[in-house]
């Protein structure tokens, strides 16, 4: 093995590290500075005064303004602790414990998950839209029934906050044999970004590995 087998060896990986370099740099180009992508409970949303705007129909679309919500990451980190204050403003009109019945509004027990207008006996408006209560169903009514649901007769003001609905959100889950499962969090664009890097990094060292035996084959005589 002469010193130009480990010139080669040499260039191969001083290629690889330029490559991770300028893998890096792209990143930074995509994402300008860490700090202002730390996802938090805080700042995934935008607060916006909707009373200012004099419009309960904008505030229905908020949810699609500031992009999906990321419920697997959300919910995992939620406090369900504080999820159970927050279900105090609720108690005048709904039962939370098992076999709980129907007060002013429908019992709540297992209600992650379930269909809409499911309690038998309990007289619903009619304007809750079908389907069931999915974590995105129960975030967009609860911010705002009347916006979600106009005519729905369930005479709350809502939560404007996000993490006390999310909070919220994660205790009801709990009020359950069986709870939702919690979703994946959503895949971030870095992390895609770095994985194909990776792969292509791999790819790059295993060509150069294959020239530089190719290379040592054809020195020897
Ligand atoms: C003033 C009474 C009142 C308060 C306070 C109230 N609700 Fe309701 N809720 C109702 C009524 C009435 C309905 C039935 C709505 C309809 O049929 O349009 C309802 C319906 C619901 C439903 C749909 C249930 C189903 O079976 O489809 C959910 C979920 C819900 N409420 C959650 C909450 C949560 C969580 C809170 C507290 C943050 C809350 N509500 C506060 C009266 C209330």
């Amino acid at each position: 093995m002469g010193d130009l087998f480990w010139n080669k060896i040499a260039g191969v990986i001083i290629g690889g590290v330029l490559f991770v370099m300028l893998v890096m740099e792209l990143g930074h180009l995509l994402v300008p500075s860490h700090a202002e992508y730390e996802l938090t409970a805080e700042n995934t949303s935008y607060p916006v005064n909707w009373e200012a705007l004099g419009s309960t129909a904008t505030a229905a679309a908020e949810p699609e303004d500031t992009g999906p919500v990321d419920f697997g990451l959300l919910l995992a980190a939620a406090d369900v602790s504080a999820g159970e204050r927050v279900v105090r403003r609720c108690a005048a009109c709904h039962s939370f414990e098992q076999g709980g019945g129907n007060g002013v509004g429908p019992a709540m027990w297992d209600v992650v998950g379930r269909a809409k207008n499911a309690i038998d006996g309990f007289g619903y408006s009619g304007a809750l839209p079908d389907g069931d209560w999915t974590y995105e169903a129960l975030y967009a009514f609860l911010e705002r029934p009347s916006a979600y649901a106009p005519g729905t007769s369930m005479s709350f003001r809502g939560l404007a906050n996000q993490t006390d609905r999310i909070n919220l959100i994660a205790y009801l889950r709990t009020l359950s044999d069986n709870p939702l499962p919690i979703p994946d969090p959503l895949p971030a664009v870095v992390e895609e970004v770095v994985e194909e890097a990776a792969g292509e990094i791999a790819e790059e060292i295993a060509g150069e590995e294959i020239a530089a035996e190719e290379i040592a084959e054809e020195e020897q005589p």
